[in-house]
């Protein structure tokens, strides 16, 4: 059995309920660009709300960090990877948490517990140290030199803000050596695999620390990191996870997996990710901002390692590695079944793209780099903008010859190009998690207010395609087949507008997802909800499935004007609109 179906029953078995894995574009969270933890999608209920499923939840959940792109090609970083999770929202805590997560590594995957460490929280100025956990560990066994107490690793926060609190990490002794007495967390012949979150925090973006409403348990086993352990390989990219991308992308070009293990496991990495963005039901296509950009240099990234290969890369190389990992994760990712033909498309388009202007920006960088010059922000961005080179091919390239690159030469010109430049310089490559300020919250239900008024402006076929939130203003795509006239703009601002000065009142309600399609709530990706869903509503305008935060009255919203209303993909329209 795998490890992602012994997690989910063991929890099941312990009263949780399984929740599906959520989109791996967040929903309604525009802070980041992807999930990057399984409590991701869950902030809302770790903040007090109540989820339709009860209170002791358990999934496995897509997740992508990008932040160290760079790093790809070790052993053990991966773009993408699963995270195990359960949840206790204000349910269970600390007790049954950790006797939990021991049983399940004992008894269920039968880990020896001489192999086997933790960390707990050593207690800072203001949060105490964690007895309780450091306590209970003792009990069940672990000695005393294997538990570490440390402060700045034993709290955890997703980015800068949100909920938080310390934690208790689980590590796994992946070496033939001779173990250690006492353990080392900076050793790293133990690996850390599972990390039990104790969150009773909420940090502000001023950094200040406040109880949250219910004490709650947050949970993330990395499956890749455990699987190696489990089958005994110290390089995560021989366990059974990657054994036949690899085999594949060796036979694809004729070379064996030692001696060119990096540009293996780039190739299998990025592709991997490139197939979870573009079959996820958001519509992820490769572009030059936000998600799309991060498409786009996974998918040339990994063109350029099969170059070095040798491999061909105008054959559809992409897409049979594509297909390898389709078939190995579609029992678990429908939409892997649904959306397999988009993944084939877009690999193969991006490709035939890079293509077109890859050999000349090869020539182009030996052009460059003739003189044995490093390279400066203004060539780099050259190779950018006009060979399509995303920065760390360049980087990469460059370091490749013993030269460097002007990064914040090029980060400047980058910047200039305001559009292309919104998601780095927004710094959003970082995965970090703000927590929803009160703007973001009005432009929360802004948007379902002007969903509703194109609704009746353009024509009840409007369908939400996406949004996107930050502190100064909201961005909303939906399906039309026209351009917005400057008429239906003016009526659709009038419209939110007038519900604004009415006053209406925002309620939340839970129903079943039956009787919420019945009611007409609008909601993007029907097939991802629970059973039961919770329901906004605002007066008797707007009604959606949705997780909140909003507004409690549209008296509180100000002024709203459209900015902008452009194109954003074939039947998608784009509006940027504030408050004011
Ligand atoms: N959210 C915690 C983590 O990702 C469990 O480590």
């Amino acid at each position: 059995m795998k490890l992602k179906d012994l997690y989910i029953d063991f929890f099941v078995s312990k009263g949780h309920k399984q929740i599906p894995s959520a989109p791996v574009v967040p929903e309604n969270d525009p802070s980041v660009l992807f999930n990057t933890a399984g409590m991701q999608p869950l902030i809302p209920f770790l903040m007090g709300g109540r989820h339709p499923y009860g209170n002791r939840l358990c999934d496995y959940q897509k997740c992508i960090r990008t932040n160290d792109l760079e790093e790809v090609g070790d052993s053990t970083h991966h773009t993408f990877f699963e995270q195990l999770g359960n949840w206790s929202l204000g349910d269970y805590f600390k007790q049954e948490a950790i006797e939990w997560s021991f049983e399940f590594i004992t008894e269920v995957l039968h880990m020896p517990i001489e192999r086997l460490a933790v960390t707990v929280y050593g207690g800072s100025e203001t949060i105490h140290s964690d007895e309780e956990s450091y306590n209970k560990w003792l009990s069940l066994g672990i000695p005393e030199t294997r538990i570490a107490k440390t402060i700045d690793d034993n709290f955890w926060i997703a980015g800068e803000s949100g909920p938080c609190g310390p934690d208790t990490e689980m590590f796994y002794f992946r070496s033939d050596d001779e173990i250690p007495e006492a353990f080392d967390p900076e050793d790293d012949r133990w690996v850390e695999f599972w990390n039990d979150v104790f969150m009773e925090f909420y940090k502000d973006s001023e950094g200040n620390i406040s109880e949250l409403p219910k004490k709650n348990v947050d949970t993330g086993m990395g499956v890749e990191r455990t699987v190696a352990i489990l089958e005994g390989v110290d390089d995560n990219y021989k366990s059974s996870i990657w054994k036949e991308v690899i085999d594949l992308i060796a036979s694809i070009s004729g070379l064996s997996y030692e001696g060119n293990e990096r540009s293996m496991r780039i190739i299998a990495d990025h592709v991997r990710t490139a197939v979870f963005i573009s079959a996820d039901p958001t519509g992820i296509k490769p572009s030059n901002t936000d998600q799309g950009y991060i498409l786009r240099r996974l998918i040339r990234r990994a063109i350029r390692h099969a170059k070095k290969l040798g491999i061909d890369v105008e054959s559809e190389f992409l897409s049979e590695i594509a297909k390898v990992i389709i078939n190995q994760y579609k029992d678990y990712y429908e939409e892997l079944v649904q959306n397999e033909q988009v993944v084939y498309d877009c690999l193969h388009d991006e490709k035939e793209r890079f293509n077109k202007t890859l050999e000349h920006g090869l020539k182009e960088f030996e052009r460059v780099v003739k003189k044995g010059e490093d390279i400066d922000g203004e060539n780099a961005f050259h190779l950018y903008d006009t060979y399509g080179f995303p920065i760390e091919l360049t980087m990469e390239l460059a370091e490749e010859r013993g030269l460097k690159v002007d990064i914040e030469g090029f980060n400047e010109k980058f910047r200039a190009h305001q559009e292309l430049s919104r998601t780095a310089s927004s710094g959003k490559f970082k995965g970090g998690l703000a927590g929803n300020s009160e703007i973001e919250t009005k432009y929360h239900t802004a948007t379902h207010l002007l969903n509703a008024a194109l609704k009746i402006v353009v024509g009840p076929d409007v369908h939400q395609k996406g949004s996107n939130i930050t502190v100064e203003r909201m961005r909303f795509d939906f399906s039309s087949d026209h351009k917005l006239s400057d008429e239906e703009k003016k009526q659709v601002e009038e419209l939110v507008n007038g519900w604004i000065k009415e006053g209406l009142e925002v309620s939340v309600s839970e129903m079943s997802k039956e009787s919420a399609i019945k009611s007409g709530a609008e909601c993007m990706f029907i097939e991802k909800y629970p059973d039961v869903v919770t329901v906004y509503s605002i007066g008797n305008v707007s009604r959606e499935l949705c997780g909140g935060p909003h507004v409690k009255n549209t008296s509180e919203l100000g002024t709203f004007r459209i900015k902008k209303e452009e194109a954003s993909s074939a039947g998608v329209r784009r509006i940027k609109a504030v408050l004011e």
